[in-house]
């Protein structure tokens, strides 16, 4: 799989350096609108750099383009690609999250990959976490029980990019758009379709450092969620989640030592006090390199993903809603997801 890679930040890097590891994955090129960038993260690589996007597809023919500049830019780079597979051959697109700014931008991706007639995987990491896949199996075997209620926090300090786009709210959407969507994707995976979005936050829309959301949920099925997102905690970066059945307490805190379980504290038993961990078979493997493995694997075998473009968008759905009910201070109905 021959891969062209658009954007030399931070998450290209990553990107990179998990197909160098991928056996199955060659990197070819490197496009960036910095050329100097390109240059340095494509030449740690063996690829060619380019700043321009059409001259990288007319050399390269890639199989894959994966997008990883920042989120505006998104849908540019996906409908280009899309427009141009069938001439060039190209098999499948990938891009970060969030899959784009607007549901509009969103629905422009959807019909240009469905036109072409090709997979784009939106890569929502944190399906691939060991701890997160883990815990989504736990609840939908009932370890815990009927669910009542779920609980996640992430967040750290802003990242501090290129031309500082994370702190541009119209850019980046914030810690919402941009941080949270990641605990909003699992949820909607593990839980399913939201009902209901409530949310009070910062949005940030004066330029300060820093951003804060806390968003409740209420799921079709009847679970409440409470999602929390900073980006104002200057002590590193954390991730809690906290799962109540009426069978018991699932709880996972990814600032405990390398290696620490998910925990299952059983209602009414012996255990209940200290909690039962839950056995995995650590793997190691970085869960990026996860991510883009299983993409490459399914376009090799034909398969569809196990994340399609529908997933991105009612992530963006309910990130958007929670923005909205910000901004008006009034919930907002979502009913469900929206059949395309
Ligand atoms: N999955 C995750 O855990 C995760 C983590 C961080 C970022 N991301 C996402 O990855 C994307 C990139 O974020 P980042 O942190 O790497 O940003 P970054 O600022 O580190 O890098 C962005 C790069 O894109 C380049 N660029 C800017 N505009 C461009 C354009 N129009 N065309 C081509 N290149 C352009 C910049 O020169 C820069 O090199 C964002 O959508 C972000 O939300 C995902």
């Amino acid at each position: 799989m021959r891969i062209a890679l658009v954007g030399a930040g931070g998450m290209a890097s990553m990107h990179a350096e998990c197909y160098s590891a991928i056996p199955n994955a060659t990197l070819c090129g490197v496009m960036d609108i910095r050329h100097d960038a390109a240059a340095s993260l494509a030449g740690r690589h063996g690829a060619t750099p380019y700043s321009d996007f059409d001259r990288m597809l007319n050399d390269l023919r890639p199989d894959v383009v994966d997008v990883c500049c920042p989120t505006p830019w998104h849908v540019d780079y996906v409908v280009a690609a899309a427009a141009r597979a069938h001439e060039l051959g190209i098999r499948g697109i990938s891009t970060e999250k969030p899959m784009a700014r607007t549901l509009a931008d969103c629905q422009r991706m959807i019909s240009a990959v469905e036109a072409a007639g090709i997979p784009l995987f939106v890569a929502h990491v944190v399906r691939f976490f060991p701890e997160f896949k883990l815990a989504t199996q736990q609840v939908q075997h009932g370890a815990v029980g009927k669910i009542a209620s779920v609980r996640t926090r992430r967040g750290g300090p802003m990242p501090l990019a290129w031309n500082n786009w994370y702190a541009d709210f119209s850019k980046s959407g914030g810690c919402v758009l941009d941080l949270i969507i990641h605990d909003f994707d699992w949820l909607r995976w593990t839980f399913g379709p939201v009902q209901r979005v409530f949310a009070c936050g910062l949005q940030h829309h004066d330029g300060m450092q820093k951003d804060y959301a806390l968003v409740t949920l209420r799921f079709v099925s009847g679970v409440i969620g409470h999602v929390e997102g900073t980006w104002s905690d200057p002590g590193g970066f954390k991730v809690t989640i906290e799962v109540a059945g009426d069978g018991g307490l699932l709880e996972y805190n990814a600032n405990q030592p390398t290696g620490s379980p998910l925990r299952i504290a059983m209602a009414s038993t012996e255990n209940s006090g200290g909690g039962v961990a839950v056995p995995e078979s650590p793997t190691g493997a970085n869960p990026y390199q996860l991510e883009l493995q299983h993409f490459l694997d399914c376009l090799e075998a034909g398969i569809t993903p196990s994340i399609t473009p529908y997933d991105g968008m009612e992530a963006v759905r309910i990130a958007l809603a929670a923005i909205e009910s910000v901004e008006t201070g009034q919930p907002v109905i979502l009913d469900g997801d929206k059949p395309q």
